[in-house]
């Protein structure tokens, strides 16, 4: 009998000085378990003189009963403290200033291209969109550029397989740039190779299939060109065509619209010059100059000395292109022009490399 007192003694101060529900699991294995003492003199009964059996036997599993309502006593008094400490540590502090959420930034080519919109909207301009997978005939053909013509390698050019034909076949632009309808010209070109448009010129014949003049339109999109990148160059790019068709439209009318865009962008006077150039699909064609927006012309190292910085290519609408789109050649005239809209926002923000665009790099994107 004194062998189940030992047994209760030292229980009760395992009992007693267990702090957490772990500890506790653990104690109540090494007095209450198989190979606990408590449970192997329970097992040893059977070797007693039976006489001795009976009492000795109750007495182990009244102690055996005390016990595990001592463990499962603490069991409820350890959990009972530790809920507590769980619900002091996740109390509301109503007062506590909350998470600020970090925002976001407009890219500054969607700066630029909004920037431009509202000035050419203002002016009575109307936006177009048109498919950046393209035919080969919108994109040369129908701009007066016909196969094998040298004049093709001004643009180099993402071909892409056959198999990836998409929906571009079936697009048309209209107003809004929505889908629609495959014109009959398409269905005629539907053998047309595909590509990545190099230019955003394609969408004026597009346009012109499905309106007729007088018609003023500007379209910002995405080209791209398969050349080798530098500070300047990119294999995408956006750019800003721009097509105004009516009877007598001339090179004057693009001047003043150009300079009076500029100035408005740039807010300062701004000076058009235009030089002679050739694209295939206006005549006369020129480039695009306008005044160096850092230093108004006299100098400096962004126009490198020259004054002036090269923006657009531009010109009068060629015949053959309305002649492309179902006009009758001789009757509508009319100026396009293709601006690159990454450099005048590298002009507009003095960014000094045109590979950060497109760079996805917080440290540059979150000047902006
Ligand atoms: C054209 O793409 C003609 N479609 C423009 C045009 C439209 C002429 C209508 C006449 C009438 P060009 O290849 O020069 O032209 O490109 C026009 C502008 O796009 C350039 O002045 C430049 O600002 C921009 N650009 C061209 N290539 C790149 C490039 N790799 N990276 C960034 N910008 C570019």
């Amino acid at each position: 009998m004194s062998k189940l007192e030992d047994i209760r003694t030292h229980a009760l101060s395992l009992i007693e000085g267990v702090s957490d529900l772990l500890v506790l699991d653990n104690a109540r294995t090494k007095i209450l378990g198989r190979k606990s003492e408590l449970s192997l003199f329970l097992r040893s009964l059977k070797d007693m003189p039976p006489e001795n059996q009976r009492g000795v036997g109750a007495a182990a599993n009244a102690l055996r009963a005390e016990l595990e309502e001592l463990f499962e006593e603490k069991r409820r008094e350890l959990s009972a403290a530790s809920y507590e400490s769980v619900l002091k540590g996740e109390r509301i502090d109503v007062t506590r200033p909350g998470l600020k959420h970090a925002r976001g930034h407009i890219h500054p080519i969607s700066r630029v291209i909004k920037d431009i919109v509202s000035i050419f909207s203002s002016m009575g301009f109307e936006v177009v969109e048109g498919p950046e997978v393209e035919t080969e005939y919108y994109n040369f053909d129908a701009l007066n550029i016909p196969a094998n013509h040298p004049a093709r390698d001004m643009w180099d050019t993402f071909w892409l397989k056959p198999e990836s034909r998409t929906h571009a076949d079936s697009i048309s632009a209209d107003g809004r740039g929505k889908l629609q309808r495959e014109s009959a010209m398409e269905k005629s070109q539907r053998g047309s190779a595909l590509l990545l448009r190099t230019h955003t010129s394609p969408v004026q014949v597009r346009y012109m299939e499905n309106h007729n003049p007088p018609l003023k339109i500007i379209v910002p999109g995405r080209a791209y060109r398969y050349e080798a990148t530098d500070a300047s160059h990119e294999f995408q790019f956006f750019q800003l065509e721009g097509l105004v068709v009516d009877r007598q439209i001339s090179i004057a009318n693009f001047k003043g619209v150009i300079q009076e865009f500029f100035s408005r962008l740039f807010k300062k006077e701004i000076i058009v010059r235009l030089r002679p150039s050739f694209f295939p699909f206006v005549e006369p064609g020129f480039e695009v100059d306008i005044s160096c927006v850092a230093c108004a012309g006299a100098g400096c190292s962004i126009c490198k000395k020259s004054g002036w910085l090269e923006l657009a290519g531009a010109g009068m609408v060629h015949q053959n292109v309305f002649k492309a789109a179902g006009y009758t050649p001789g009757e509508w005239q009319g100026f396009a022009f293709g601006f690159g809209i990454d450099r005048i926002a590298m002009m507009k923000y003095k960014i000094p490399d045109i590979r950060l665009f497109h760079s996805g790099d917080l440290r540059f994107l979150k000047q902006f």
